[in-house]
């Protein structure tokens, strides 16, 4: 199926080096001046695709999607998304990507309900469209009746359910999620997973990372391990099961690693 669909986003020799401050060098004991965060990596994404991205702490997972969502320039290496270029089109790309992290903050003096408006006018979006898409969304996750409550108020949950539904209120195309369902209880991960689904049968393509591996094994279509800023496996959801699953895999790839080192 794959080779008919083209490729909506398509990443080649990303890499992405940031240069250590003593201070920084001494915290993790070594003298490397460079870090390479993300080294040299490639990977495709096609519409109607959940690709999971895993990896232990400080893989590279986080850099990746932050360069992909236009907050962080690459060090070298090309991103393609819907045929706009990373470095050229970031005006274009923003427009079509819904971007989620943990460590986004939301200001807690406002409502749920400004803090979608206020967003929803950085957008453009028209009177109607707003309306339409807060109370889908709003409905979606279960936030209708926190929208008048200051965010500072909410349980974290609630504020990372807010932080989604502003994440997907302009209908995004391509959906970068680092980590959503963190501080979720399993209903609202749940709701949360399943409105992923329905976005890859639109068509949507979306990249996730997240430590919790039964998400990627419920979601992933295709899946690629980060291990020291490499791609240390990409494949189908399907042949991970052949390879003994996601968890052995992982296990595998990193006790190699250390072995190497
Ligand atoms: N601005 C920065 N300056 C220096 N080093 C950085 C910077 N941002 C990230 N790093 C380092 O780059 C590496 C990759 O970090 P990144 O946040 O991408 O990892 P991650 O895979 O998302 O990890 P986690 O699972 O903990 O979220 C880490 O060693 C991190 O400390
Ligand atoms: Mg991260």
């Amino acid at each position: 199926m794959q080779q008919e669909i083209k490729p909506s986003v398509i990443v080649t020799h990303l890499s992405k080096h940031f240069t250590l401050s003593n201070a920084q060098r001494k915290k993790r004991k070594s003298e490397d001046k460079i870090l390479k965060a993300v080294d040299d990596i490639s990977f495709d994404l096609y519409p109607g695709e959940i690709f999971g991205l895993l990896g232990p702490n400080g893989a590279g997972k986080t850099t990746t999607l932050r360069i992909l969502a236009t907050l962080l320039k690459p060090s070298g290496g090309s991103v393609e998304i819907e045929g706009f270029n990373l470095n050229k089109d970031s005006e274009e790309i923003r427009k079509r990507i819904g971007f989620l992290t943990s460590e986004l903050k939301l200001d807690n003096f406002f409502t749920p309900d400004y803090t979608f408006d206020f967003f929803a006018s950085i957008y453009g979006l028209g009177e109607e469209r707003r309306k339409n898409r807060k109370e889908f969304l709003f409905q979606k996750f279960g936030i209708e009746e926190y929208r008048y409550k200051k965010i500072g108020e909410l349980s974290s949950g609630m504020k990372q359910k807010v932080s989604l539904a502003i994440s997907l209120l302009h209908d995004p195309s391509f959906i970068i999620y680092d980590e959503p369902t963190n501080g979720l209880d399993i209903i609202a991960s749940k709701a949360v997973e399943d409105y992923l689904l329905e976005l890859k049968e639109e068509g949507k393509t979306i990249i996730i990372s997240t430590h919790i591996m039964s998400i990627i094994d419920k979601l992933a279509d295709r899946i690629a391990i980060m291990l020291d800023g490499k791609i240390a496996y990409l494949g189908d959801a399907k042949d991970v099961k052949d390879e003994g699953g996601l968890e052995n895999l992982f296990f595998r790839l990193y006790e190699e690693k250390e072995g190497k080192r």
